[in-house]
């Protein structure tokens, strides 16, 4: 399954992921994140060109104090930059076949891809919208940052999970 960049014309009016806020995200709202620059958005999609799956990533940082000890040590600025995957969903009619992996690892890898060779960046970090989605993503390794909510997937790990891959 190819992960396409979102446009417009790609039919979003039945994606159904279960949950109301990132239903609405891609239906009437990514158009002009996407426009403005405030996110870029992934998607896949059927041969129909109706969105199956998308998830949105863009720059971010966070305070030094938030962030895990072994960066605090090691940075002495007082904002860390990372990179938000700020949404991960999918149609519920393809639960369950790999394509959240799909989308996950393909965010990770861009994200790798971006803070070694385009613009620095120390994590992908997630804002899980719920408990269950929070259990997704501890499931792949991100860790809970204190009090923020957030969780956290430093680039050594990314890199380290992809150079063994
Ligand atoms: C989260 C989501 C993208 C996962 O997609 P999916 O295609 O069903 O998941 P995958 O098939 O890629 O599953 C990969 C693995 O994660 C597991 N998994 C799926 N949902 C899980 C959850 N909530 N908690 C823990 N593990 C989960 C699967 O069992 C599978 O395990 P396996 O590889 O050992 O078989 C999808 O369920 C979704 O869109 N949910 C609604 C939106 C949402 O909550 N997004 C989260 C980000 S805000």
């Amino acid at each position: 399954m190819k992960i396409h960049k979102y446009e417009r014309k790609y039919k979003r009016e039945k994606f159904d992921c279960g949950k109301k806020p990132l239903n609405n995200y891609i239906q009437k709202n990514a158009t002009k994140d996407v426009k403005t620059g405030a996110c870029t958005c992934f998607i896949v999609k059927n041969d129909e060109d109706e969105v199956i799956g998308y998830y949105t990533l863009s720059t971010e940082s966070i305070p030094i104090e938030d962030a895990p000890e072994q960066f605090q040590k090691k940075i002495k600025y007082q904002y860390v930059p990372v990179i938000l995957l700020g949404r991960l969903a999918l149609d519920k009619n393809h639960f369950g076949k790999g394509l959240g992996k799909l989308l996950l690892v393909d965010s990770l890898k861009r994200s790798l891809d971006v803070a070694t060779n385009h613009v620095g960046a120390v994590a992908v970090i997630v804002d899980p919208i719920d408990e269950e989605a929070e259990h997704y993503y501890l499931k792949y390794g991100f860790t809970l940052l204190p009090d923020s909510g957030r969780m956290f997937m430093s680039m050594k790990t990314i890199e380290t999970a992809f150079n063994k891959s």
